[in-house]
């Protein structure tokens, strides 16, 4: 099958593509050089060439590049996706999300693991989105509602490679609370949607919830735990739905 990939140097974008080659996809990947989500014209230009079964969209603004520049945000991360959306024809979309769509209130009661795909908000709660990146998936998840495409909630991704994404919050916090989600599985979960010929919005994590402390003690040992300040504590992720995939029975969380 084809396959196009954007945001294809990035994390996610990297493996899914690796993934897909090594299953026998042709896969096209592209990155922001090679062909920007938000350039109308060239991604119109690449679906006349063109006709792949499915986009998987990996293109983002990070969570701390949102703030600097909220106005390059909405452009990659909301109008991007409709560049996406109008003229990729048939092709099923797969689009992520996050738990920053949530505002976090959910109670945190300081777990640090937790092995329950109960922790968490789950896919109908209420979206609030208090950061800008947040503000810009939650937009994002209303135009993809009510088509027939695929929008993917993760959290905490990793790879054999990348084992822990923490490149911009503090070290270890004991109270950032959220689900390490493995890049092969997001894989092996998109491979079950498409050909159960499923749409609409999932959520996709790791069966287990943990504070980053936990999670570094597990990769590195003995580390020194640190307290995100109280007004900064990110609870809960999102709920584990593989290898279940059954709708609406799974919960999500909050990022802040
Ligand atoms: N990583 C996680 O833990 C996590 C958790 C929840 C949800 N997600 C979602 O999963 C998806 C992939 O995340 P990721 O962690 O793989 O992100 P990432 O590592 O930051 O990769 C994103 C890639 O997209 C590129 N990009 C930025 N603007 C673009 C544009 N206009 N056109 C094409 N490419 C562009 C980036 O290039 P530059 O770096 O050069 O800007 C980067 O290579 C995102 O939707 C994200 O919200 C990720």
């Amino acid at each position: 099958m084809e396959i196009l990939i954007m945001g294809s140097k990035g994390l996610l974008g990297a493996e899914l593509a690796r993934l897909g080659g090594r299953d026998g996809h042709k896969i096209f990947a592209f990155d922001k050089d090679g062909l920007d989500i938000t350039d109308e014209a060239a991604i119109e230009e690449f679906f006349k060439t063109h006709s792949p079964k499915v986009v998987i969209n990996c293109a983002v603004v990070s969570p701390k590049a949102c703030e600097e520049n909220p106005g390059r945000a909405y452009q990659v991360n909301v109008e991007g996706v409709k560049n996406l959306l109008k003229h990729k024809s048939s092709a099923l979309l797969i689009q992520f999300s996050s738990p920053a769509v949530f505002d976090g209130n959910l109670p945190l009661q300081n777990i640090q693991y937790s092995d329950s795909p109960e922790v968490g908000y789950k896919e109908n709660d209420q979206v609030n989105a208090i950061s800008v990146y947040g503000k810009t998936k939650a937009e994002m998840e209303k135009l993809l509602n009510g088509t027939d495409n695929l929008i993917l909630r993760t959290s905490w991704v990793y790879s054999k490679t990348k084992p822990f994404g923490l490149a911009d919050a503090p070290p270890f916090p004991l109270n950032e609370i959220g689900r390490p989600t493995y890049t092969e599985d997001i894989w092996k979960c998109i491979n079950v949607l498409w050909l159960e010929k499923l749409t609409g919005l999932f959520h996709v994590c790791g069966p287990e919830v943990m504070s980053r402390h936990e999670q570094a003690m597990r990769l590195f040992g003995n580390v020194e735990p640190y307290s995100l300040p109280k007004d900064n504590i990110r609870p809960l992720s999102i709920g584990k739905i593989y290898p279940y995939l059954v709708k609406n029975s799974v919960s999500l969380t909050k990022w802040g």
